[in-house]
C-alpha cells in the first residue's frame, strides 16, 4: 500500500452525477445491490476497500486486507484459512452513502469458477467489471461477463490502474466493443497515464481531479478552458485535450437506460490504489444503476413493489464460527418490508421459520438488524435447515427460479487418510457441497465418493478447508471419467433401463439425482446417439 495514496485518500472527492432527488427514494428503491467482476489482480481487493472507504464503512485504507501476512485478505478460498475473519464477514458489506444503501457481494477471486461466484450474480441487480489498464480484458472477465449478460446485469466499467504503464485508452475501449459486443460511453478520461499521470477528468461534469499531493478539484468550462491548460503542463495537455475530444464525439453518451438494459457500459478510468475516480464510480452507481428488479419465479416474476416479503437463499457458509458448527444462509430479498422476528414460510419444507436473528454484514463486523428491503441481503443463522435455492415468502406459494448449478469438469475419487475419520469426511462432504464448493456424487457400485469441481484450485481448497475445519486428511485420486451429466427422461422405464445397463457408470449427487459419468466428450456423444430417449443435463436448476 502506496503511504501517500493512504494519506490522501479522505480527501480525494470526484464530484458525482447530479443527485436525484434522494427524497423520493426509500425501502427498495434507495437499494443499489452489486457485484464486482475482475479477473486476478485487477484490483477487485483494493478497489472494494476504497469503495467501502468512500461509504465510510471503514475508516483506514488497509482495513480489508489480512491483518496476519499484512498482503491481500483476499476473499478467496485460498485465503480463507489466513484471513478467515474478513473473507468471511466481506461476502457482503453494506454501507451507505448519497442517502442511498449500498450491498455490495462479493464474489471469489480465485481463477477457478465455483458455483458460489454464479449463484452471486443472482443475487444482484448490476455490476461493476474492473479492467488492468495493462492487460485490457481477461478470461476471467469475459466468462463473468458472460453471466451477467445472460441474465441482463447491466455493468459499470472501472479501468484500474491508470497511474501505471497501460494500453492505449482509445486501444481498451475498442476491445471492450468488441469483445463484448458492448456500447462504452467514456464517462472519466485519464489525464497521462503511468509517469506521466496527472489525474482524471469528467466528460459529464467538465470536473478535472489533479493527481499529486493535495488533489485539487477544479470545475473547468470544458476541455479548452484555459484554466485547465494552466493545470497541466503543456505536452501532457495538447494530446489529452485531442484525445478526450475524440473520446467524447466518437463514443456512445451515457444513456442511462441503454445502461440500464445492458446495452451501454459507462467507463471509468482510474485507480482504485490511489482512490481516484472511485467516488464517481460510486455516484455513478447511486444515479443510474438499477434499484431491485423483478425476480424470476415460478409463477411468474415477483416485483420489488410487492407488500409481502420474499426472498430466497443464494448462498450458504459452513462454519463462519468454527466453535459453534453454525451454517449462515444469506437471503436475497426482493419484495416486502422484512421485520426481524417475523414468522416467513420456507416454501421447500412447508413450514414456518422465525428469523428472529437476521444479521447485516458491514464491513468487518456483523450486527443484528430489525429490518430490511428488496434489494438487502441479510445472514439466517440455522442449523441446516436452510438450502441454496430455497425460497422464504410471507405466505404465498411459488419459489424463485433462475440458480443454476453446472456439471463440474474435474472428478476426482476422495480418499481418506485415517478410516475412522469417515463420519467427519460425510459431514465435511455435506456442509461443502451445500456451499457450492463442490459437488459430491455417489457411485451405485462402491462405497467411495467422486467430487467434482469446475477447476483443480477448488481441489486444493477443499482438501485445507476438510483438514483445518473438520481434522480429516484426505487426498484425490484420477477416475476414469472426466466427464459428469445429470440424466432424466420423460420415460421412467427408459431411464431405468439405462441406469441398469450403465450402473458402474451411474451416481447419485446428493439430492438423490442420478448421474452418468463418463471417460470423454467423445464418450458423451457416443452414448447420447445411442439413449435417444435419455437426456444429458451440462447444467440444472437447483430446486
Ligand atoms: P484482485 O483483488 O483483483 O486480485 O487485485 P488486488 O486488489 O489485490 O490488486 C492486485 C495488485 O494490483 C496489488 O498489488 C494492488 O496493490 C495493485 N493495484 C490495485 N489497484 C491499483 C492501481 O490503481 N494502481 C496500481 N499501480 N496498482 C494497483 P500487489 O503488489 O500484487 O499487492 P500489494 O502488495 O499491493 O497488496
Amino acid at each position: 500500500m502506496d503511504d501517500q495514496a493512504e494519506a490522501v485518500t479522505d480527501r480525494a472527492t470526484t464530484p458525482g452525477d447530479p443527485e436525484p432527488d434522494r427524497q423520493a427514494e426509500t425501502g427498495h428503491r434507495a437499494r443499489r445491490t452489486f457485484a464486482i467482476i475482475s479477473h486476478p489482480d485487477a484490483g477487485k481487493t483494493t478497489l472494494t476497500e476504497k469503495l467501502l472507504l468512500a461509504g465510510g464503512a471503514i475508516e483506514m485504507a488497509g482495513a480489508v486486507r489480512s491483518k496476519g501476512d499484512g498482503r491481500r485478505a483476499k476473499s478467496d478460498w485460498m485465503e480463507i484459512e489466513k484471513s478467515r475473519g474478513i473473507s468471511v464477514t466481506s461476502s457482503v458489506m453494506t454501507f451507505e452513502k448519497h442517502g442511498i444503501t449500498f450491498n455490495l457481494l462479493d464474489t471469489p477471486g480465485h481463477s477457478d469458477f465455483s458455483e458460489d461466484t454464479y449463484r452471486t450474480l443472482t443475487a444482484v441487480d448490476s455490476a461493476i467489471m474492473v479492467i488492468d489498464a495493462a492487460k485490457g480484458i481477461e478470461t476471467q472477465t469475459r466468462k463473468l461477463f458472460e453471466i451477467c449478460r445472460l441474465r441482463d446485469i447491466p455493468i459499470v466499467t472501472f479501468i484500474n490502474k491508470i497511474d501505471r504503464e497501460g494500453r492505449d485508452p482509445f486501444e481498451l475501449l475498442d476491445e471492450i466493443e468488441e469483445m463484448l459486443a458492448l456500447s462504452v460511453a467514456p464517462v472519466v478520461w485519464p489525464v497521462g497515464q503511468g509517469g506521466q499521470f496527472k489525474g482524471c477528468y469528467d466528460l459529464a461534469s467538465n470536473y478535472f481531479l489533479a493527481a499529486g499531493g493535495e488533489r485539487q478539484v477544479t470545475h473547468t468550462e470544458g476541455l479548452d478552458d484555459p484554466a485547465l491548460a494552466a493545470l497541466i503542463p503543456a505536452d501532457i495537455y495538447a494530446p489529452f485535450r485531442d484525445a478526450a475530444a475524440l473520446a467524447s464525439e466518437g463514443y456512445a453518451d451515457l444513456d442511462p437506460v441503454a445502461y440500464r438494459q445492458g446495452h451501454l457500459t459507462p467507463v471509468i478510468f482510474g485507480s482504485a490504489l490511489q482512490n481516484f475516480a472511485v467516488d464517481r464510480l460510486l455516484g455513478l452507481i447511486a444515479a443510474h444503476a438499477p434499484a431491485p428488479r423483478p425476480q424470476p419465479s415460478d409463477k411468474g416474476p415477483v416485483d420489488p413493489d410487492g407488500d409481502r416479503v420474499s426472498g430466497f437463499v443464494f448462498k450458504v457458509q459452513a462454519n463462519m464460527d468454527p466453535k459453534h458448527r453454525d451454517r449462515v444462509a444469506f437471503v436475497r430479498f426482493c419484495s416486502g418490508h422484512f421485520k426481524r422476528g417475523m414468522k416467513l414460510d420456507h416454501v421447500r419444507s412447508g413450514k414456518a421459520l422465525a428469523v428472529s436473528n437476521p444479521i447485516y454484514f458491514f464491513a468487518q463486523e456483523r450486527a443484528r438488524t430489525e429490518e430490511a428491503f428488496a434489494g438487502d441481503v441479510i445472514g439466517i443463522p440455522n442449523h441446516g435447515t436452510l438450502r441454496v435455492g430455497d425460497t422464504l415468502s410471507e405466505g404465498e406459494n411459488f419459489r424463485f427460479t433462475g440458480l443454476p448449478a453446472f456439471a463440474p469438469e474435474v472428478l476426482r475419487r476422495v480418499r481418506l487418510e485415517d478410516s475412522m475419520k469417515l463420519k467427519q469426511l460425510r459431514r465435511a462432504l455435506d456442509d461443502l457441497a451445500e456451499e457450492g464448493l463442490v459437488q459430491v456424487f455417489r457411485p451405485l457400485i462402491g462405497s467411495t465418493w467422486i467430487v467434482g469441481v469446475v477447476g483443480p484450485l477448488q481441489l486444493d481448497v477443499l482438501a485445507s478447508r476438510i483438514a483445518a475445519e473438520y481434522k480429516a486428511d484426505v487426498t484425490f485420486e484420477p477416475v476414469s471419467s472426466n466427464v459428469a451429466r445429470w440424466i432424466r427422461s420423460d420415460s421412467d422405464a427408459a431411464l431405468a433401463a439405462f441406469i441398469k445397463d450403465n450402473v458402474t457408470h451411474v451416481a447419485r449427487d446428493r439430492d438423490e439425482r442420478p448421474v452418468f459419468l463418463c471417460r470423454d466428450d467423445w464418450d458423451l456423444r457416443f452414448t447420447m446417439e445411442r439413449n435417444k430417449d435419455i437426456i444429458f443435463d451440462a447444467t440444472r436448476e437447483i430446486v
